[in-house]
Parts: structure tokens; sequence; C-alpha cells
């Protein structure tokens, strides 16, 4: 059985005073009956404060991104030791604003999701298709590619590992989202070529967010489509009661 998932995505956002409060309302207002595995991404710099606020909770933290290098000199990088080592085991790789404004490439992402394996680290594998590959019917195309150079290099025990959040480039930070029907159109064929390459059995067992403009009053529909496993939250996932109102969606 696959877990239902509802991520935060804070990118470059809340300072570490700004952190300690947003988490601390979470904790109040996040309804605990939800069967929901529930994580928050904050910044680097703030992850071990985050890791100590929620400590006695149950909301899992990830980083955002970490080199694929065990160490070196790679000036301003995360190592996944860095981040095993204050408790992070979770990683959130391939996020489009990774690849689009760091020039992160599928054959990176492959050396990334390696590194974080070999750690035993959770990935939450981000891939999705711009507005213009739609427009031009390719957007089946673009999503098979990004899994296949970026993921489908591993074997079949590490998908326990693995959580996939589709993310059409186009519904991002936007307003546009996807319809729920265009999101469970996607995450049927995603699953479908999961059982192409490794069999039924994982490809049910994987979980598959949408991300892109996941908001209070949308959630819950989007949620429902049978092939999505809840959300990769970005601009909703920052303030306390829009993030809890989409976690109660998820029922
Ligand atoms: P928004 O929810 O702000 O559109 O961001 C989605 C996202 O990029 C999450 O990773």
């Amino acid at each position: 059985m696959r877990n239902k998932i509802v991520a935060g995505n804070w990118k470059m956002h809340k300072t570490a005073v700004e952190t300690k409060q947003l988490l601390n309302e979470l904790i109040d207002k996040l309804p605990n009956d939800v069967e929901a595995q529930i994580i928050v991404a904050p910044t680097f710099v703030n992850l071990s404060l985050a890791i100590n606020v929620l400590e006695n909770s149950n909301i899992a933290v990830a980083a955002q991104n970490m080199h694929q290098a065990e160490a070196g000199a790679f000036t301003g990088e995360i190592s996944a030791s860095m981040l095993t080592n204050i408790g992070v085991q979770t990683v959130i790789l391939g996020h489009s604003e990774r690849r689009a404004y760091f020039h992160e490439t599928d054959a990176l992402l492959a050396e990334k999701v390696n590194t974080a394996l070999k750690h035993d680290m959770n990935v939450i594998f981000c891939f999705g298709e711009e507005l213009k590959d739609r427009q031009d019917n390719q957007h089946f195309n673009v999503v098979e590619n990004q899994l296949r150079d970026g993921l489908f290099h591993i074997e079949n025990n590490a998908w326990e590992k693995i959580i996939l959040a589709y993310e059409p480039v186009w519904a991002i930070g936007t307003g546009e989202t996807a319809t729920p029907e265009q999101a469970q159109e996607m995450h049927e064929f995603i699953r479908e070529t999961i059982r192409k390459h490794y069999g039924s059995d994982i490809a049910e067992d994987v979980s598959i967010l949408y991300g892109g403009s996941v908001k209070p009053d949308n959630a819950k529909e989007i949620f429902s489509k049978p092939d999505v496993d809840g959300g990769l939250i970005g601009g909703a996932a920052l303030k306390a009661e829009d993030f809890s109102k989409i976690v109660e969606g998820i029922r």
C-alpha cells in the first residue's frame, strides 16, 4: 500500500525566527487524525532548528537539494552526510527551479539520486513538462524521458526510498493549477511507465505527488484522484492555516 504524503517546499523563504514560528503553528494546527505523512523542507540553514522543534511531532524534515559528491572543494554546497548527520533523512531532487536556474540535468540528477540512496535517504524526485511541451503535445514524452534518464537506472529494491513529484512547470507559482483530470491523466501515465519498467508491485507502491499551485480550495479535488497520492506544496505551505487546510484535503 502506498503512503499519502503532503510535503511543503519552503524554497528560499523564512528566517530562523519565522521558521520556528511557522513550525510551532503547524504543530498546533495540523490535523493529527489524518493518515498522511507530513514533510516540511525549510532552507538548509534552518534544518537543524526544524529537526529540534519537530522532535516530538509526526512532521518529517527534508532538504531542498544536495550535492552529488561525498565531500570536496565545492564551495557553498551541502553533502548527503551533512544532512543525515543532523537527522535529515529525505531530500528533494530535481525541482524545476534547480533544473532551470541552476542547470541541473537528468544526468546530474541520476548521480544525486545514487548518492542519496547510498546514504539510505528518501528522495522526493521532481519532474514535469514546460508549457511549450504541453502545447506541442510532448508532455508525456518529456516526463518519460526525465524519469528514464534521471531515475530508471535504480535497482528494484531502491524504489521503497523514492517518492515522485509531478510538477508541471507552467503550474508552479502561477496560480494556474493542472485540472484534477490533467493531474490524474499524467499520474496514471507515470504509474504505467513504471509498471512497464519495474512491474506492477513497484508501480502500485510508489507515491506520486502533484505539485503546482495547490491551494486550500483545490487540494481536496486533486487529492481525490486515484493516482494522486498527495501534494508538494510551495506558496501555500508558508502559511500554517493554508497548509493545514490542504492536509485536511487528503482525507
Ligand atoms: P507552488 O505551490 O507555489 O505553485 O509551488 C509548487 C512547487 O514548486 C513545490 O515544489
